[in-house]
C-alpha cells in the first residue's frame, strides 16, 4: 500500500500579494478551481492503491487543511502539526514514524503540497514505474528535463539503469551555483529533482539515522511526544525546536547510496514565482494568462489576476504582471517578478 505524504509547510512568500503566511501558495486556487493542495491529494487518488494522506503541515493551517480535506470528501488522514517547521527531512520523518507504527512494510509517496502537474497520466505511470524500485529498498525520486539553469533544484546525474525506467544515481546535488549548474546543463547528463520521493518509511528512517543521526535522534524524541487529537496529531514544541533544520535533500538524498531516479515528463512546476504560473497557465492567443474581471487590450504576454469584483483593464502592455488583491497591488515586469521576495522581506509581518 502506497501512503502519500503530502508536505504543506512552505510559505510560498514569491507569489504575493496572493500568497500570505496565513494562507500561503498551496491552499490556494491558482490554476482550476481546486487548490495546489487539493489537487495534490486529489492525485494521489489516480494511482489505485493509496491509502489517505498523511498530511503534515504548520499548526497554523490545520483548519485550512482539515477544511479542504473535507470539501474533497477525503476521511481518514492524518494531519501532523508541527509547531515550529524545521525543514523536510524532520517533516518527513514524523510522516515514515507515523506510517510504520501502523504498517512496517509501508512505502510513502511524498508529495509538496503545491507544486502544478500539467499531465497527470505521466505521473501516475512514473510512480507505478517506481513502486518495485522502492520495495527493493531504493530511495527514489522523479527525475524531470531540465530547461535553464536555474539554482532553485536538486540536480540529479544518472549512473546505470536498476530497471526498465530507472536508473540509479551518480550524483545528487542539491543547488548548485549558477556556473555549476549551467555546466550540468551543458553536459546532458542531469535530470532536476522534482522533490517528489517514493521509498519504504522504513528504509528512510534507516537511512537518515546513518547520515544524520543528529536529526533522527531528535525527531525521534518529537515522535514520542505526540498527542493524537481526532484527525489531528499534535507534538511537543521544545521538543520540536530542538530538531535541527535541514530538507531531505542535503540530509539524505545527496548521502545515500540507495538513490533512484525515475524519469517523468508530467508537465511540472514548482510556480516558484508569477512569471512560472504564466508560463504553466493557459493563455489567450495574445499569450495574456487572465484570471477574473480583466480587459486586455494592445496588450500581450501578460498575467492578469484580480479579485471579487475589481475590474482590471490594461492598455499597450508587453509581459507585465498584475494582481490584485483587496489590501494589496502587484505590478511588475515578468522578467523582474523574483523581486517580489524581497519586498516581503521588508514588509515583515505585515507581509
Ligand atoms: N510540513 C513541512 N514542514 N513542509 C515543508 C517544510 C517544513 O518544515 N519545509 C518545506 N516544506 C514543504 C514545502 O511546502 C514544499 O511543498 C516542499 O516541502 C519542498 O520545500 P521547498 O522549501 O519548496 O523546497 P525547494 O523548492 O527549495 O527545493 C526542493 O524542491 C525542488 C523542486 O521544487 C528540493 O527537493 C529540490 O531538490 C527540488 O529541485
Ligand atoms: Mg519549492
Amino acid at each position: 500500500m502506497i501512503v502519500p505524504v503530502i508536505l504543506s509547510g512552505g510559505s510560498g512568500t514569491r507569489l504575493w500579494p496572493l500568497s500570505r503566511k496565513n494562507r500561503p501558495k498551496q491552499f490556494l486556487a491558482l490554476v482550476g478551481d481546486a487548490t495546489l493542495f487539493q489537487q495534490t491529494v486529489q492525485r494521489t487518488g489516480k494511482l489505485g492503491n493509496t491509502s489517505a494522506p498523511i498530511v503534515v503541515c504548520s499548526e497554523d493551517h490545520r483548519f485550512t487543511v482539515a477544511e479542504q480535506l473535507q470539501e474533497l470528501g477525503v476521511a481518514g488522514s492524518a494531519i501532523l502539526l508541527e509547531p515550529a517547521a524545521r525543514n523536510t527531512a524532520p517533516a518527513i520523518a514524523l510522516a515514515a514514524m507515523h506510517a510504520v507504527q501502523k504498517d512496517p512494510d509501508a512505502v510513502l509517496l511524498v508529495l509538496p503540497a503545491d507544486h502544478l502537474i500539467g499531465d497527470e497520466t505521466s505521473f501516475v505511470e512514473a510512480v507505478k514505474r517506481a513502486a518495485p524500485l522502492a520495495t527493493q529498498d531504493w530511495l527514489v525520486t522523479f527525475g524531470i528535463r531540465p530547461e535553464a539553469p536555474e539554482t532553485g533544484f536538486g540536480y540529479i546525474k544518472r549512473a546505470e539503469a536498476v530497471s526498465d525506467s530507472g536508473f540509479k544515481v551518480a550524483q545528487f546535488v542539491e543547488k548548485p551555483n549558477a556556473e555549476t549548474a549551467a555546466k550540468y546543463i551543458e553536459s546532458g547528463d542531469f535530470d532536476w529533482n522534482s522533490g517528489m520521493f517514493l521509498f519504504k518509511a522504513s528504509r528512510y528512517l534507516e537511512e537518515l539515522q546513518k547520515y544524520s543521526p543528529r536529526i533522527h535522534a531528535a525527531t525521534a524524541k518529537v515522535f514520542a511526544s505526540a498527542q493524537p487529537d481526532l484527525d489531528f496529531v499534535r507534538f511537543d514544541k521544545t521538543t520540536m525546536a530542538e530538531v535541527p533544520d535541514d530538507s531531505i535533500d542535503y540530509a539524505v538524498m545527496e548521502k545515500t547510496d540507495s538513490a533512484a531516479v525515475v524519469p517523468v515528463s508530467c508537465r511540472w512546476s514548482d510556480i516558484g514565482s508569477w512569471s512560472a504560473l504564466w508560463d504553466a497557465a493557459d493563455k489567450d492567443p495574445n499569450g495574456n494568462a487572465t484570471d477574473g474581471d480583466v480587459i486586455t487590450l494592445d496588450t500581450r504576454n501578460t498575467l492578469v489576476r484580480t479579485h471579487d469584483r475589481h475590474m482590471v483593464a490594461t492598455i499597450g502592455l508587453d509581459d507585465v504582471v498584475i494582481v490584485t488583491t483587496p489590501d494589496a497591488t502587484l505590478v511588475a515586469t515578468r522578467d523582474k517578478v523574483q523581486g517580489v521576495k524581497k519586498i516581503v522581506d521588508n514588509l515583515g509581518n505585515a507581509g
